[in-house]
């Protein structure tokens, strides 16, 4: 037995499957998908196939080709890797079909009443598989090693449209009234984790030849205009990393509860509505999933423990890009944005110093309780280090050589490094690379950001309490005032808060970054004008880079922590279950938190 994932339960030692051919109807009275995958085997496998499951209903499984029943034994409930269901597939079958459904509260999906969509007409359905998910929509080594292409054919009831992480493959009449039937194909082959659905009320619009925007027809106009320059990014990034490799750029706006900023689902990057500041201001997230297109898409991290290999190098590949399209003073706001994130992420984890390496050990531990800024940004440093240590070109070069290497696989830290020592022999030990994966924290040679923008407006933020008032702030950027809003102490008493908010016109922002950044401030300052605003956001938006500072904010006051609560409560049920959890996380910190200062 050849257990590679402390996530899977999939056996490198069992067959491998080699694609999944997925027949699905969306019950939307059930809260259910339920229908029949087909997993086909290469030739000649046989013998023991374990898959993994999470809140699955097996009703039966066979041999594709004969229909001869097979029998399937579900383990007990693990519960951070769900159900193993174990099969003895028959020597030389070439396929088994598994006819199941979905639970109502499966971990990968979310489904929204029509009251929690921008129409308000219609429900919606969406996934999120990352990290491990997708075995909570079908039975599936849920390992990013075992990739596979995929088709499906999706019922929906009318006039919903669905649309899934691969190509169209034509809408054909369903033969049931009042539904249509939806077919995709993914030709690649892919891991797990980026199988993606969304089932809603949704209209396209052209970006350009390749690239579209989905959207709720009523944000769909905001939504093209916002992203009308993805064209543009994805030429920039192909001049990077070599041809973009996946056909279409396809782009979907979800409902406001969609608890990421950005997914790379393949062909339909996944996108909160929080981006739609309406002055493009915000298009790094797009930048950012795009690059995954190359960086996590095409090389994949082999599991959850070598997370840092997708995120660092695409929030490197990010702000490579950032520096192209807008300069490197646009560069630098992002790497300082970037710090302070990072900064939080390892007070965050002061107590759990494991979880700061960049190569984790995660038997035992949920990828989601593990996520952080970590193998974002302390990744990206290392890749700058890379970067700086091979010289600008010859970094170019070996980018392309390991994206040509290891195309449409999963790999380890460890063949990244054997990769990296036969490039460029002696490079990891000269740059104490073994400290940057292996060793919590940030190591000696990290890089500082320096620009003299960069100074000034964290300088004169730093003064807020020796009276130091910005002048000629109407000629900031977003982004500016953003790290101006960083650096300002996260309590001030009512009048500065009455001045900020007066000067700025904080409030009412549609930018969500600066708006929630005030909001902090705000909310830990027991600023009560905001509250009603505060109110607003936390029952409406899903994102957890949101929930929980502003929920961590609330908790410094006595009145804030009862405010927190009267609102978790009446938000709770429309939050997805991932932030959910994030949220009660930091709820349960208020206990230790004693009496309001
Ligand atoms: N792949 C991630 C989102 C993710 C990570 C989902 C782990 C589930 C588990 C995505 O590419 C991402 O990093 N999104 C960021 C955007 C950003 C760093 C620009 C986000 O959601 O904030
Ligand atoms: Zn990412």
């Amino acid at each position: 037995m050849t257990r590679i994932d402390p996530h899977s339960y999939f056996d490198d030692a069992q067959p491998r499957t080699s694609s999944w051919h997925l027949r699905l109807r969306v019950d939307f009275q059930r809260r259910v998908l339920d229908g029949e995958v087909t997993l086909l085997f290469p030739k000649g496998s046989g013998g023991t196939l374990d898959l993994d499951t999470r809140g699955l209903t097996i009703h039966r499984a066979y041999v594709t080709a004969n229909a001869t029943s097979l029998a399937f034994e579900l383990g007990p409930e693990d519960p951070i890797l769900g159900r193993r269901l174990r099969l003895e597939l028959p020597k030389g079958a070439m396929g088994i079909t598994i006819a199941y459904e979905t639970s109502p509260d499966a971990s990968g999906l979310q489904w929204l009443e029509p009251a929690q969509t921008e129409g308000k007409l219609h429900p919606f359905l969406f996934s999120q598989c990352q990290a491990i998910h997708a075995r909570s929509l079908l039975p599936c080594q849920d390992c990013a090693v075992a990739r596979v292409p995929y088709d499906a054919q999706v019922l929906v009831p009318k006039p919903l449209s669905a649309v899934m992480s691969a190509g169209p493959w034509g809408e054909v009449e369903a033969a049931l009234p009042g539904w249509r039937l939806f077919k995709f194909r993914m030709p690649q082959p892919i891991p797990p984790y980026l199988l993606a659905l969304a089932v809603g009320e949704l209209e396209g619009r052209d970006l350009s030849a390749r690239a579209r925007v989905w959207a709720e027809p009523c944000t769909a106009e905001k939504a093209a205009w916002e992203f009308a320059e993805v064209e543009a990014t994805i030429q920039k990034a192909e001049g990077l990393f070599g041809p973009y490799d996946w056909n279409r750029y396809d782009m979907l706006v979800l409902p406001p509860s969609f608890p990421y900023g950005g997914m790379e689902n393949p062909r339909m990057t996944f996108l909160t509505p929080t981006l739609l500041a309406g002055d493009r201001s915000l298009v790094d997230v797009v930048a950012h999933e795009l690059a995954h297109s190359w960086t996590g898409n095409l090389v994949t991290n082999a599991t959850a423990e070598h997370f840092w290999l997708n995120e660092g190098f695409t929030v490197w590949a990010e702000r490579r890009l950032l520096r192209a399209l807008h300069g490197q003073e646009a560069e630098l706001l992002g790497w300082a944005i970037g710090q302070r994130d990072l900064e939080e992420s390892l007070r965050r984890f002061e107590q759990q110093p494991e979880l700061t390496v960049l190569r984790t050990h995660l038997e035992g531990i949920d990828p989601d309780d593990a996520f952080s800024s970590i193998p974002y940004e302390k990744g990206a440093r290392f890749v700058w280090v890379l970067e700086q240590a091979m010289g600008a070109q010859a970094f170019e070069v070996f980018l392309k050589a390991y994206m040509a290497h290891f195309r449409f696989t999963s790999i380890s830290t460890e063949q990244f490094c054997a990769f990296v020592e036969q490039q460029h022999p002696g490079l990891l030990a000269r740059i104490d690379a073994d400290a940057w994966l292996h060793q919590p924290g940030l190591p000696a040679g990290s890089p500082r950001f320096h620009s003299d923008k960069l100074e000034a407006l964290t300088a004169l933020a730093q003064a807020w309490p020796q009276g130091a008032r910005p002048e000629n702030s109407e000629a900031w950027s977003p982004k500016e005032l953003l790290i101006y809003l960083q650096h300002l102490p996260r309590e001030l008493g009512s009048e500065d808060c009455a001045w900020l908010d007066g000067h700025f016109q904080l409030t009412q922002r549609g930018n969500y970054e600066i708006l929630v950044e005030w909001l902090v401030i705000a909310a830990g300052s027991d600023y009560e004008p905001v509250f009603p605003r505060l109110r607003e956001v936390l029952l409406r938006v899903g994102r957890m880079k949101y929930l929980r500072p502003l929920y961590a904010a609330l908790g410094r006051h006595e009145r804030t922590r009862t405010l927190a609560r009267d609102i978790f409560e009446a938000a709770a049920p429309s939050y997805h279950a991932l932030s959910r959890r994030v949220v009660e996380g930091v709820l349960e910190k208020y206990a230790d938190l004693g009496v309001a200062q």
